[in-house]
């Protein structure tokens, strides 16, 4: 992950990203990205990583991961089986997939050791400034009421952004700040890069607009 700003699409458990439909939103993600030169990162449900990956090139994460390794687990997804499916990073307690911060940091030491790449969410400035101490590549702050809302955290709660933003600079700066809730367009991904992050994690904007290559190629026009 380079220095540009990132878009992160989660693919959530929305029925427009499901199965068949997850590998074209994949595709779109992947011409957006191409033309643009902006990075896209795809994170379809875990059961869809291993047939998006094989068919784009732009990186698949997963939406989650359990802190076990292999072992005598059921109905657990471990970083070393998500790597094997394709995955190149993960996101790691979702607002909707929340853990406890003690399953955050064998996550992310799991999903180290395995080199996947990983997206730590919050849902504020002393979750964040927790998250950066445990060192993951990114944080990702979400402000909870705000998500699947359209209202952008960038433009209604600049103060969480940048306050993340300070915050992780003090605690750890080799992390990467992103932001998300109510992300949808070209403009909100720019209020977020002003702030100081390196770009957004978003799902309803693109996943459940009427033509989501269009909202995609809207997403980058700013950057
Ligand atoms: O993971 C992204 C997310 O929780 C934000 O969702 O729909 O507000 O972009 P949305």
């Amino acid at each position: 992950m380079g220095q540009k700003p990132l878009i992160v699409l989660n693919f959530k458990t929305y029925a427009e990203s499901m199965g068949e439909k997850a590998v074209l939103m994949a595709k779109y993600c992947e011409e957006v990205s191409i033309e643009s030169g902006i990075e896209i990162i795809a994170c379809p449900q875990t059961p869809d990583v291993f047939r998006v990956a094989g068919v784009v090139k732009i990186p698949v994460f997963a939406q989650h991961i359990d802190s076990v390794s292999a072992g005598s687990y059921t109905g657990h997804i471990t970083a070393d089986c998500v790597l094997s499916a394709g995955a190149k990073g993960t996101l790691i307690n979702h607002s909707e997939r929340r853990i406890l911060l003690s399953e955050i940091d064998s996550a992310i030491q799991s999903a180290k050791k395995a080199g996947l790449v990983t997206i730590v969410c919050t849902n504020n400035i002393s979750v964040t400034s927790a998250a950066a101490a445990l060192s993951p590549d990114f944080v990702a702050v979400e402000p909870p009421e705000l998500i699947g809302s359209g209202i952008p955290v960038s433009k209604a709660n600049p103060e969480i952004v940048s306050g993340s933003v300070n915050a992780v600079k003090k605690i750890n700066p080799m992390v990467k700040v992103l932001c998300g809730a109510g992300i949808s367009t070209g403009d909100d991904v720019a209020a977020a890069i002003e702030l100081g992050t390196g770009g957004v994690l978003l799902a309803s904007g693109v996943i459940k607009a009427k033509d989501p290559r269009a909202a995609l190629f809207d997403l980058v026009k700013k950057i």
